[in-house]
């Protein structure tokens, strides 16, 4: 099976009332263990790479990584940009076989973001590539740019069709209070979303494809297992379970998870290592990093997003 858009996952996850999961890919053991996850409960799948994703690890080798799940899978994959920042790279990973890209002009003002995103809507649908664009400011980390909590903001309902008809984007994140990386609430703080937003944004667009960024659970697991092998993370909280499943019932049709990965990566890695101290072979101590992941997302499939059997 080749590569495909988010277009027919969407529609079918709007109608059946789950959600397709987004997850982050780094390298080939992240994108074996999330794929294999999928083809044991036969998930349809988003693979997202941000720009530090491409630094890292270059764009040829994540698409040819990708191109050889297809392969291993025969799953429905879409390959998507996360996070792109210009027109060059939204661009550049449709010239270099994406089939979906996110123009996140959420930083610009109201009209900046139209006209940026509706340049990389022109190019992309022109190639049979699909847009993902963004109102509202989600709060932490993406790449390099802190986003304070001071300089977050909710998306406001009332300019979604606007920009949704002048841009002719495929599907909006939107900010209703989750956040990017392992610290979303502060301590104490009880983990809530506006799921008021969300439905007033539901109402504006019938059957449209809302996404969530920043819906990691920060599953308290493996953070304790990276503070149990001398980890140090203060209080990690995330966005409980149940809202997400909430969520996935709603016109939420991608949800984007990329901080759980890491941690459970990095939890196994320093249990393994702490456990196995003369070991320095990588195949070992990425096998179990590979196998965390793995459970991880089958989790995430069946039990939140509520996509296994979909593909
Ligand atoms: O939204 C951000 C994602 O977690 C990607 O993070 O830009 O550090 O690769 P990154
Ligand atoms: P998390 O940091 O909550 O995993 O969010 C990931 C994300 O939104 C990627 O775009
Ligand atoms: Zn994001």
């Amino acid at each position: 099976m080749a590569l495909v858009t988010s277009k027919e996952m969407f529609q079918k996850a709007y109608d059946g009332g789950y959600a397709i999961g987004a997850f982050n890919v780094n390298n080939m053991e992240i994108i074996q263990g999330i794929t294999e996850a999928a083809k044991e409960v036969s998930a349809p799948l988003i693979l997202q790479v941000s720009a530090g994703a491409r630094k890292y690890a270059n764009h040829t080798y994540l698409v040819k990584l990708v191109e050889a799940a297809l392969i291993e899978t025969d799953l429905p994959i879409c390959l998507h940009l996360d996070h792109g920042d210009s027109f060059e790279l939204c661009k550049s990973c449709i010239d270099g076989g994406f089939t979906s890209v996110m123009i996140d002009g959420s930083h610009h003002s109201f009209e900046d973001n139209i006209e940026l995103t509706k340049k990389v809507v022109e190019y992309a649908h022109e190639r049979g590539v699909v847009v993902e664009g963004e109102l509202g400011r989600l709060a932490g980390i993406e790449d390099d740019v802190n986003v304070s909590d001071e300089d977050a903001s909710y998306t406001r309902p009332s300019e979604v069709e606007e920009f949704v008809t002048r841009t002719g984007v495929d599907s909006l994140a939107i900010a209703i209070g989750t956040s990017h990386g392992a610290y979303k609430f502060k301590p104490g703080q009880k983990p809530q979303l506006r799921f008021d937003i969300l439905k007033e944004v539901e109402k504006r667009l019938p059957n449209f494809p809302i996404v969530l960024h920043g819906a990691s659970s920060v599953i308290p697991e493996f953070v304790d297992m990276i503070n149990a092998n001398g980890g140090n993370m203060p209080d990690a909280i995330g966005i409980p379970e149940d809202m997400l499943r909430e969520a996935a019932k709603s016109a939420v049709c991608k949800i984007n998870i990329d901080s759980d990965l890491r941690l459970a990566m990095t939890g196994s890695i320093r249990k393994y290592m702490a456990e196995n101290p003369a070991h320095f072979d990588p195949r070992q101590y990425l096998s179990p990093a590979r196998a965390a992941i793995k459970e991880l997302v089958k989790n995430k499939l069946i039990n939140v997003l509520g996509c296994d059997g979909k593909a």
